[in-house]
């Protein structure tokens, strides 16, 4: 039993699904998929929150949305989607129009009782690393300055830090270093980081701010710090973060998924 006080977040990333019954690297993304969802309406129904932070698809394809927002509606607790560098921003819009922004980015943010959490699209058409032009910049500002005196939490789809993966440092966020200018005057009420991408459980710091990414829920990436051109795929256990927020403290666990139950 968690304390009332506590604040609980789901940390989804990388499902990486084609149409339902398609096989990537072996796998299926679509029943890996249902496998969490079931996982999480077992052991984490009472979430407060649950974001997933992008390649929600493989190659972007409408029937492949359509079915990671069926598996996603059973869960019983609000749930926040982001795209990444697999995913189709037209696709994406046409299966989840209330994602999208006025201005065609998929950014928002989600104002709770653990503080604001800003989701930011950092996914350029063409290209497999991140990037973040003036206006998701600026809008990411004005988010940041309206928040009054409220605790902020980050959520990306590219990590803006280079964590030893050569192939996945290659295309990590282009940008990382305008985020963090933008990010450095509010250091005091930033708590945390949130990313995907990478396919591993990873956390650390970047001048003095928190992150943490996690597992896919698909396929994973290699340990391999030496493979220059291509990010090596493993068949390591799926999984997502389950994330306990006080006043006090930030604890992120790796939950494994379990294949069937
Ligand atoms: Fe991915």
């Amino acid at each position: 039993m968690r304390r009332p006080d506590m604040f609980k977040l789901l940390h989804l990333s990388d499902l990486h699904l084609t149409p339902p019954g398609v096989a990537l690297h072996g796998l299926r993304p679509d029943m890996q998929l249902e496998c969490c969802v079931s996982d999480i309406l077992v052991d984490h129904a009472d979430a407060d929150l649950c974001v997933v932070t992008g390649d929600l698809t493989h190659d972007g394809l409408p029937l492949a949305y359509h079915e990671v927002r069926r598996q996603l509606m059973r869960l019983p607790m609000p749930v926040h989607v982001m795209i990444g560098n697999h995913d189709d921003r037209t696709a994406f819009r046409s299966v989840f129009p209330e994602a999208c922004a006025a201005d065609g980015f998929v950014h928002q943010v989600i104002d709770t009782d653990a503080g604001r959490m800003v989701l930011l699209d950092t996914h350029e058409p063409g290209s497999a690393g991140g990037r973040l032009c003036e206006v998701r910049l600026a809008w990411l500002r004005a988010r940041l300055a309206e928040s009054g005196s409220d605790p902020v939490y980050l959520f990306t789809h590219h990590p803006p830090v280079r964590v030893g993966l050569q192939r996945m440092d290659a295309i990590c966020l282009r940008d990382a270093e305008a985020l963090m200018a933008a990010l450095l005057p509010f250091r005091e009420r930033i708590r945390h980081l949130f990313f995907g991408h990478l396919h591993r459980a990873v956390s650390g710091t970047r001048r003095g701010l928190p992150f943490s990414g996690v597992r896919g829920t698909s396929h994973q990436i290699a340990l391999d710090f030496t493979t220059p051109h291509v990010a090596p795929v493993s068949f390591e256990t799926p999984g997502y973060g389950v994330v306990f927020i006080d006043t006090d403290s930030i604890v992120v666990h790796h939950a494994e998924i379990k294949p069937q139950r």
